[in-house]
């Protein structure tokens, strides 16, 4: 069965989208770089493997990322899913597990990348807003889109109501996007997607 690790820093509602999905793959560990993330009492509760490599341990950038690295290498994972996880990986994590790690941004990459996505779409004024299944490269929030989901901003739409209505968006793209890739439905190669025919028309979808 292939193995998923799953790394999270808060909440957790993006890995628990994956769990309730219940796919066909070992979710090998619930990784976190904050012992307080609440998303790790529910991965407990479903009696999922979790751990903890607390950044505030590590004297450096450098030396924390090989700490995540080693624990990450100990499921040798076919896939790594950040999930909520707010730390940005250096280039020698990113190589080390190069194109088998995705991530979920809440925005329309390529546009808003980087943190409080939808108070910049709002004060942007864009029309159009969403989120993002991305492969992580080394460049922040730059690789190449697996899925995205779309809805159009409303006048009256605040950076929570907008982040109320993106997350069941980002709920349904990130497991779809698992399995599409571990199924080998979603290739990568040399920083290039290749998509199945047939789920080209569920890799991006509009909500009103
Ligand atoms: C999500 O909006 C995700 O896109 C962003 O941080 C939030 C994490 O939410 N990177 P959760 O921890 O999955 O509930």
């Amino acid at each position: 069965m292939k193995k998923i690790v799953i790394l999270i820093s808060g909440r957790g509602s993006n890995m628990q989208a994956i769990v309730n999905a219940e796919l066909p793959y070992n979710i090998c560990c619930v990784l976190s770089n904050n012992p307080d993330a609440k998303g790790l009492d529910f991965a407990k509760i479903k009696g999922i493997n979790t751990s903890v490599v607390n950044h505030r341990d590590y004297p450096d950038r450098e030396s924390f990322d090989q700490a995540l690295g080693d624990a990450i290498d100990k499921y040798e994972p076919d896939l790594i899913v950040l999930a909520g996880f707010m730390r940005i990986l250096n280039p020698n994590l990113v190589a080390r597990f190069s194109e088998r790690i995705i991530n979920i941004h809440p925005s329309l990459l390529p546009a808003f990348t980087g943190l409080n996505t939808h108070a910049r779409a709002i004060e942007a004024g864009v029309k159009l807003h969403g989120c993002t299944v991305h492969f992580v490269t080394p460049d922040l929030d730059a690789g190449p889109i697996v899925a995205q989901a779309a809805l159009c901003i409303r006048p009256n739409d605040s950076p929570q109501t907008l982040a109320d209505r993106i997350l069941p968006l980002e709920h349904e793209i990130l497991p779809k996007s698992i399995t599409w890739i571990l199924d080998g439905r979603c290739t990568i190669s040399s920083n290039q997607i290749t998509l199945d025919p047939a789920i080209i028309n569920d890799s991006f979808s509009f909500r009103g």
